[in-house]
């Protein structure tokens, strides 16, 4: 019986892989540089932390969480990473050791969505975020350098929007203007968003059915009902991304499907590559009241994910380079014994080397080094071994030359780090 993976999960195979390091490899550098240190926390997490931090009455809450008993235990695979890590930050009292801490993670997310493209039921996400700093200075970086790792990955189209939900006063307010506007309205709304009208109409602005976008696009801006303290905040941020050269644009509508939030909101979209309409790269904001309400002190704290799927989409027309390899080419087994140690030290070195291991002629086996895209071939038989050299073949110009073997991994390494192919250890 032949099986196949859980619909909206995907294998990710070693050739593919390779894209996912690099940029795995280049969102760490990232990070690094501003300060951030990786957290692992589980996958599985008790369902109650998302209801809690998520919110009852959000799509991924209501429809979308992988759910199951143990132990007389109700458990769910994450949905996201910001539950857990608040989670972690609680209940390790890690706000009583530091009075900043800037963590970052990486790795994968459940949500079970109608897959399409761009939308999985495993995903993964590499986020940040951002304990003890109220901003709005923290807010502004975080979205430039977030700009900044895009440019970097050669990702343009890029489309920043933000917005404010403001505190808790700001919000209660916003709550009423919404229920006001939208209650004449309320037999037009689809069912769902007539069941969020009294309890989180905020979620109606968030609806995919177009009859409620269609009312939504009339509903009153947050940006009307803010008050002073968030207004400044929210004004703050612009005039930071302005002074960082971080083009965005506003958008009093936005809100996000997840509760956490207040104040600073954003989202990333891009139009490159092969994203279709799930274009959005990035989402995330302030969430100031989430530590306290998860049992902690009243800490204020800021985030955001990517999804490393459509961040693979939007770059899908860039080559990416691979480290050149080195295939050894042993025509009997005293030369396989040979090739096995310089293939070791040339691994030493940090290059990458690969030793034939099915024989053949030498026909077949240069057609196996072309097939994995070798740079360069060595090729030794028995009277290669008689006076100690081998046959150097660099597979790119069509060339070959006799190197005595003390001279071989110098001739090889000069070959691997020619222009046009990486040195070990460098990235994109
Ligand atoms: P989110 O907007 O739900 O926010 O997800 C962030 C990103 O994850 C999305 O912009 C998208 O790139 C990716 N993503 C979400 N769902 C899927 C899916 N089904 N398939 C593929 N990619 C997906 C959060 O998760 C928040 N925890 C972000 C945050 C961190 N806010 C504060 N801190």
């Amino acid at each position: 019986m032949a099986f196949r993976a859980v619909k909206g999960m995907n294998d990710i195979l070693p050739d593919e892989v390779q894209r996912w390091q690099q940029v795995e490899a280049v969102f760490r550098e990232t990070v690094r540089l501003y300060g951030y240190s990786e957290v692992r926390t589980p996958i599985v997490e008790p369902t109650s932390l998302f209801v809690r931090s998520i919110g009852e009455n959000t799509d991924v809450v209501d429809k979308e969480m992988y759910t199951f008993e143990r132990h007389d235990d109700s458990l769910t695979l994450r949905p996201e990473g910001t539950a857990g890590a608040v989670r972690a930050y609680v209940e390790r009292t890690v706000y009583a050791k530091e009075p900043v801490s800037r963590w970052y993670y990486l790795g994968p997310m459940f949500r079970a969505e109608r897959p399409q493209r761009g939308r999985y039921r495993q995903f993964y996400q590499a986020g940040c975020e951002v304990y003890g700093d109220k901003g709005p200075n923290s807010d502004a970086e975080m979205i430039s350098m977030l700009v900044g790792f895009f440019h970097q990955l050669g990702i343009d189209g890029l489309e920043v929007m933000i917005n404010s939900l403001g505190g808790t006063d700001t919000r209660k307010r916003y709550h009423e203007a919404l229920k006001e506007y939208f209650r004449p309205h309320a037999e037009s709304l689809s069912a769902h968003a007539q069941g969020r009208l009294e309890v989180n109409p905020l979620r109606i602005l968030d609806s995919k059915d177009p009859k409620d976008q269609e009312i939504s696009r009339g509903a009153p801006s947050i940006l009307n009902v803010m008050d002073a303290p968030d207004r400044e905040h929210f004004e703050a941020l612009c005039s930071n991304l302005q002074a960082l050269g971080t083009p965005f644009r506003i958008d009093g509508r936005l809100v996000r499907g997840l509760d956490y939030y207040t104040r600073t909101l954003f989202e990333i979209s891009s139009t490159a590559g092969e994203l279709g309409t799930q274009n959005a790269l990035v989402g995330g904001g302030r969430y100031d009241n989430l530590v306290h309400e998860l049992g902690g002190p009243q800490v204020p704290a800021i985030g955001f994910a990517l999804g490393i799927e459509r961040l693979l989409l939007a770059i899908a027309q860039q080559p990416v380079s691979a480290s050149p390899v080195c295939f050894f080419a042993p025509l009997g087994n005293p030369a396989a014994q040979r090739s096995l140690i310089l293939a070791r030290d040339l691994r030493q070195q940090g290059f990458v080397a690969e030793v034939d291991g099915r024989g053949g002629s030498l026909k077949s086996l240069l057609r196996r080094a072309d097939a994995i895209g070798a740079r360069c071939a060595v090729v030794i038989g028995d009277s290669e071994l008689a006076n100690d050299s081998a046959i150097l073949k660099d597979l790119t110009r069509h060339t070959q030359e006799s190197v005595t073997l003390s001279a071989l991994s110098d001739a090889i390494r000069k070959l691997l780090t020619e222009s046009n192919t990486l040195s070990p250890g460098e990235l994109i």
